[in-house]
């Protein structure tokens, strides 16, 4: 840690309930939380749909300062008890349906957890702050994308926090009304809300249906590494530890009612991505099936309404809060590529029928 981070930490230990703990980035939040945080309890409340995994934070499970919770953010009653019996302070909310593609299968289950199950949390935390005298210390992080913004042409500025919203998918509707919704309530009731709006993340722990898992999975395996429409389009790519990084100066720093961006600086085409991947691959795995991995490239329909290009101005968090990212994206590929070869034992039971039937689906 540096000293600025060493500087911001609060001085009470806090009690923080994350829901969506038990997937890609609320996992990866909550490991890196438990370890600069040693006093803070932790307590996750998680549905376990099909991306949620209690597996991740199996070595918690004996930290006395761990709870799992198995639950529904759209469950009033239970987020309230959540949050009286816990004496919860600061909610860092990750629970969301949050996969592009699905969103495009089956937008309900979007509108239901990130609008309808965003709007209980606020509700049930505003009435808990209300009975906790509207202390000024507490805090609900609200974890958002930069997808809430739409789609940027080649020559277009970077996303500021100022850019008008403008989503194009299911998925980036939902959590573009989740965000409205966050605002509101500092707005209209003085809760102390943040948003923060960050690029596409990688690391371990993510869901092998997402295209750096997918791919590095498939080149394992010797399957089509799907790549859609001309592979032009251009992701802004952010280290899953650097994300969680910003989002602990962003909740021990942070100004309620404000929102900040969070980015890699590092604007890639999906083609030239899938490229380093193989390459990468190439490199590092002992064995595999087809060899150079770059052959396996596949270009494939195209997904619907797919945004061309995001990129992350994030000037604000750095100049305000001082968070940069730190890891390059050649050496978060490296050791992402790592993680994967080393933890086949957590990919693999993913691939489950429901998987397969998904992957059917998209790619037929
Ligand atoms: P994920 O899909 O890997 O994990 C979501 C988690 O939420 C899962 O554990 C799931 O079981 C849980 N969940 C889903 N519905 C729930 C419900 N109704 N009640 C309780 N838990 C529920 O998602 P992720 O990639 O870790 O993203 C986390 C958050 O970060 C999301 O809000 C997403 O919009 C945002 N975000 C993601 C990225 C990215 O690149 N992955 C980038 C920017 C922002
Ligand atoms: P994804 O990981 O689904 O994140 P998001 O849609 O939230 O940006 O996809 C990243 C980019 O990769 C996106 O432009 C879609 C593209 N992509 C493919 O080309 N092939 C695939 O099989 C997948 C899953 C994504």
């Amino acid at each position: 840690m540096t000293s600025f981070e060493e500087q911001s930490l609060s001085s009470e230990p806090r009690r923080v309930l994350v829901t969506g703990g038990a997937g890609f980035i609320g996992s990866n939040f909550v490991h890196y939380w438990c370890q600069n945080h040693k006093s803070d309890r932790v307590i996750v409340l998680d549905a376990l749909t099909y991306a949620g995994n209690r597996r991740n934070l199996i070595d918690l499970e004996n930290n006395e300062n761990f709870r799992f919770v198995q639950g529904d953010i759209c469950d009033r009653s239970l987020v309230e008890a959540l949050l009286q019996e816990e004496n919860i302070d600061t909610v860092a909310h990750f629970a969301a349906e949050s996969h592009v593609d699905r969103s495009i299968l089956g937008p309900d289950a979007f509108v239901r957890t990130n609008v309808v199950g965003t709007f209980t949390l606020l509700e049930s935390f505003r009435h808990h702050w209300d009975r906790a005298g509207n202390n000024s210390e507490y805090r609900f992080l609200h974890v958002s994308t930069d997808e809430v913004y739409g789609s940027l042409g080649p020559n277009d500025h970077p996303f500021t926090e100022t850019t008008n919203y403008a989503p194009n998918s299911p998925y980036s509707a939902s959590k573009a009304g989740s965000d409205h919704l966050a605002r509101a309530y500092y707005h209209t009731y003085g809760m102390p809300t943040i948003t923060t709006n960050c690029s596409n993340n990688y690391g371990p722990y993510h869901f092998p249906e997402k295209l750096i898992p997918l791919t590095c999975i498939n080149i394992l395996l010797g399957k089509p590494l799907p790549v859609y429409g001309d592979g032009q389009n251009i992701r802004d790519w952010l280290y899953v530890g650097d994300h969680c990084r910003a989002l602990d100066v962003v909740i021990n720093k942070g100004k309620p009612g404000e929102t900040y961006n969070i980015g890699g600086n590092n604007e890639v085409k999906n083609i030239d991505l899938v490229h380093t991947l193989c390459k990468v691959m190439d490199e590092l795995a002992p064995k595999l099936p087809v060899r150079p991995s770059q052959e396996l490239i596949t270009f494939v329909k195209d997904r619907a309404g797919h945004d061309r290009r995001y990129a992350i101005d994030a000037t604000k968090i750095k100049t305000e809060l001082g968070w940069t990212p730190q890891q390059t994206l050649e050496g978060g590929i490296h050791q992402t590529i790592e993680w994967y070869l080393t933890h086949q034992e957590w990919w693999q039971p993913l691939l489950s029928k429901e998987y397969q039937d998904y992957y059917a689906s998209v790619y037929a």
